[in-house]
């Protein structure tokens, strides 16, 4: 006993952020934000310019590694949020998104040319159904585009990533073609979209594995993975697909993005760093930044977080179960994986419900001053439990006029 740690004497395998001993294998994944370009593709999220300077800029403080500010071509408004924002933001890449066209490229970089580390990101359809229906092209036609693409970023800059639209979608032997010939072209990073959102974890890890396997040139470019949530599983595909050896995540603060969203930023960070022992690998992010960030988003765009959402909503560190309650005052950890504050959060919410139980009841009493007797506190919570089952919710102010009735009558 006298060699084991405390988590062990207690028979725990949980353990805080600052308590994982990190692996000397831990790989550094690239966080790559496209809240501004394909978050705010979410219906009814549209930002304007000082809305996006001022979640870039919250997005540089939180860390991230790369923001894709917008796609210059879209509309004179994206231009020029885009430009403002390669002026103003110093130390993330900041990224324009353009098609393969000519026009969509050389206006990308006239925004971008002001940013300290630029990147431009050029995107082409490659699965069959885009193929035949929205482009009309044979595979040969896509990779001639491609390459073309690739190249006339490349000219203007050395940051390039290259992105076969519904790449999960593609018949494995044409997206090997493809990604090969993108990063001949000059594509330092070939990000891989499920843009359908139709991918399963399994699919994904296949997929990365065989591209590294099957691909001679893909140590010359980063592998990206860019995954939409239409069957919820946004995150999980990700972690596969970093398990697989991606080493960039692309995703938005609170999984906005087109339909059901993109891969949620603050889930990611936070599934890497409590599961290093799983992942072996983290990211830049500063993690107590994640829940005043998501707060920023959802105000300006109005994409309300739902309460059970995982790691920023309002529930994620609430308890409401008296076994709970008493389990979290006697120790976080019976029933909390993180803290609340290593994401942002000042402290764990006890709510005060029906479920709830004399340990909490008593904590929350003194923390409002109040120090009861063993009987009062009988008292006390006998009203409660009368009251919390015609109330949602007891509030601070309810307890204490509670409080206050039962102990005057004493
Ligand atoms: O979902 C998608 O395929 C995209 C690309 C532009 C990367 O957003
Ligand atoms: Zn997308």
């Amino acid at each position: 006993l006298e060699n084991t740690t405390e988590h062990e004497r207690k028979g725990d395998t949980t353990m805080y952020d600052d308590e994982v001993p990190k692996p000397s294998t831990t790989r550094r994944i690239i966080i790559f934000d496209t809240t501004l370009r394909d978050g705010e593709q979410s219906p009814g999220c549209s930002m304007n310019l000082q809305e996006k300077l001022e979640v870039a800029h919250a997005l540089a403080q939180l860390g991230v590694d790369v923001i894709e500010a917008g796609f210059p071509i879209a509309s004179p408004g994206d231009f020029e949020a885009v430009k403002a924002i390669a002026q103003e933001i110093r130390g993330p890449v900041i990224c324009g998104l353009a098609r393969c066209r000519e026009a969509d490229i050389d206006r990308a970089w006239e925004a971008l040319r002001w940013a300290e580390s630029p990147r431009i990101h050029v995107f082409l359809a490659t699965s069959a159904i885009h193929r035949e229906h929205k482009l009309r092209m044979t595979k040969e036609q896509i990779i001639e585009l491609a390459v073309a693409g690739v190249r006339r970023a490349a000219k203007y800059c050395s940051n390039v990533e290259f992105s076969p639209e519904d790449a999960a979608r593609t018949e494995i032997d044409f997206l090997c073609q493809v990604v090969e010939a993108a990063i001949d072209a000059g594509a330092t990073t070939v990000n891989i979209p499920d843009t359908v959102g139709y991918a399963v974890p399994s699919q994904m890890y296949r997929l990365i594995k065989t591209l590294r396997e099957r691909v001679p040139n893909i140590d010359k470019a980063v592998i990206s993975v860019h995954c939409h949530d239409d069957l919820g599983m946004a995150v999980a595909n990700s972690l596969a697909a970093i398990q697989a050896g991606a080493g960039q995540v692309e995703c938005t603060i609170n999984g906005i993005g087109e339909r059901a969203g993109n891969c949620a930023l603050e889930e990611i960070v936070m599934a890497l760093r409590v599961r290093q022992d799983v992942f072996h690998a983290d990211t830049g992010v500063v993690s107590q930044r994640l829940v005043p960030t998501s707060r920023l988003v959802a105000g300006i765009t109005g994409m309300v977080v739902q309460r059970n959402k995982a790691i920023v909503g309002q529930n994620a560190f609430a308890h409401e179960a008296g076994i709970h309650q008493d389990g979290i005052l006697k120790e976080p950890r019976t029933y909390e994986i993180m803290r609340p504050e290593d994401v942002g959060f000042s402290r764990s919410d006890l709510v005060l419900g029906k479920h709830s139980g004399r340990a909490a009841l008593a904590a929350r009493a003194k923390a409002l001053g109040y120090e009861l007797t063993p009987e009062q506190l009988d008292r006390v919570f006998q009203e409660f439990k009368i009251l919390a089952d015609k109330k949602k919710e007891v509030y601070d102010g309810d307890l204490a006029a509670l409080i206050e009735q039962q102990t005057r009558v004493v």
